[in-house]
């Protein structure tokens, strides 16, 4: 196994349907040393995020389409095109590594070197073909630019932008440990440098491991983008209130709302037992305490035993729209028709869990979506089924205030995408 092999193996196994994150893991775990990794999962990453475009270029050079059990072969193309077009690659070396990768298809060998050798005399004239073809230009599917365009008349093409940038890191300083300042000054000597977000937020220059953020391991600060910090303070818990977080795994926002306010009563629940070891594991290394459940946030009848709360979170699950410059496979993975299955269990969830709801208390909703379907609107028709449910006004110097709630586009302040709505119960 080298770089380009294992990029070329996780990349086919992602237009075969897998995450890119499951696809990455073995075709990584093969490869010999962290220089080998850190190249194969930036080749990965860039060719995936310019698939579109990138897959518009192979098509005019090959002509015909590959066949299906060859998309290794066309994985590497793709690879070879972006290390030229965007890797800090020597040009001779793009090509020359890239057609050695396909050792095991020995007739691939002159296809590959043929068709970089195209791509690099014609370059120009292919990356202005691919301003003419709508995928390509905007290097997205169809059904998502009509569906951003639909949602968004004035903002998609710079949603569609911001997709296609790599998102910042940004930490969420634990404030049991320290004040972001004293963080921040931790950061400078290490070499370290960042802006200031929110109450305890700080977007890095640069990302780092995460074992070089100084108290990392202690619980001294976490890594979450600035859009998911803001529902600990949205939620505002009150000593000792019960709090339902109804979609916790990884367990990020349960972890920022207990390091906020310690003494709650937590439960977090979530549908997926292995995700929801890792909010185990991060509550264990933040020395946070919450209680755990493995069930189904639309089926209270089977976990709740007539509990109440004072305040519950649904993160909902979504479509990951807001997202793409994280996960850039979700352009490849999403179909048009997952989005009415979303927000069907969304809505199904909402209903589900506001009967658990204690009088007087307040429910947030949250997706790191952009579409106005798991969002406004989804909120809309909830508060339109619930007579004693009123909607909360969020005023806030972020995002835009929608008709219900409020929407962050992605990459506004340098955020995911993200939506928030509060509705309260009557007394
Ligand atoms: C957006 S993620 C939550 C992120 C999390 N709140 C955080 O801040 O780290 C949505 C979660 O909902 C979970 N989920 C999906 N369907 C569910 C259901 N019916 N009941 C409970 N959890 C569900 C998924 O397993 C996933 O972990």
């Amino acid at each position: 196994m080298n770089p380009r092999n294992a990029a070329a193996a996780a990349i086919s196994q992602v237009l075969r349907g897998q995450s890119l994150t499951a696809a990455l893991e073995h075709p990584l775990a093969a490869l010999p040393t962290p220089q080998d990794r850190a190249f194969a999962q930036a080749l990965c990453y860039g060719v995936i995020r310019h698939y579109y475009r990138l897959n518009f270029i192979a098509g005019r050079l090959l002509g015909k389409p590959l066949k299906t059990k060859d998309q290794d072969i066309q994985a590497l193309i793709l690879c070879g095109i972006h290390q030229l077009q965007a890797m800090r690659v020597k040009p001779h070396a793009a090509v020359s590594e890239t057609v050695a990768a396909a050792a095991r298809k020995p007739w691939a060998k002159s296809l590959i070197n043929a068709v970089l050798r195209n791509y690099q005399r014609d370059a120009a004239a292919l990356d202005s073909a691919a301003q003419t073809d709508q995928e390509a230009r905007h290097n997205h599917p169809a059904w998502l630019i009509t569906r951003l365009a639909a949602d968004w008349p004035e903002h998609y093409l710079q949603l569609l932008a911001a997709n296609d940038q790599p998102a910042p890191m940004t930490l969420r300083v634990n404030p049991r440990a320290q004040s972001r300042d004293a963080y921040l000054a931790l950061l400078e000597d290490q070499g370290l440098s960042g802006d200031p977000v929110h109450e305890y937020g700080i977007t890095l220059e640069q990302a780092v491991n995460v074992e070089q953020l100084p108290g990392f391991a202690a619980g001294a600060v976490s890594v979450q983008d600035g859009a998911a910090q803001l529902a600990a303070a949205l939620l505002d818990p009150r000593p000792g209130q019960r709090v339902l977080d109804a979609c916790a795994a990884p367990g990020g926002k349960t972890a920022a709302i207990l390091e906020r306010q310690p003494d709650l009563k937590v439960l977090a629940l979530d549908v997926d037992p292995a995700r929801l070891q890792r909010v185990q594991d991060t509550l264990k290394r933040l020395r946070l305490t919450a209680e755990l459940l493995a069930a189904d946030a639309s089926q209270p009848a089977t976990w709740a035993q007539g509990r109440a709360f004072e305040r519950i979170l649904i993160d909902a699950p979504c479509s990951g729209l807001g997202v793409i410059r994280r996960h850039p496979d979700i352009k490849l993975l999403r179909r048009p028709e997952d989005l009415d299955a979303l927000a069907e269990l969304q809505a199904k969830i909402l209903d589900a869990l506001w009967p658990l709801l204690a009088p007087g208390g307040v429910l947030l909703y949250a997706t790191c979506s952009v579409l106005r379907q798991e969002n406004e609107a989804q909120i809309a028709a909830f508060l339109h089924r619930h007579a004693d449910a009123a909607e909360i006004t969020l005023t806030a110097d972020w995002g835009q205030a929608r008709p219900h709630g409020r929407q962050i586009l992605t990459g506004w302040e340098n955020m995911d995408g993200f939506y928030y709505a509060k509705i309260g119960k009557s007394a």
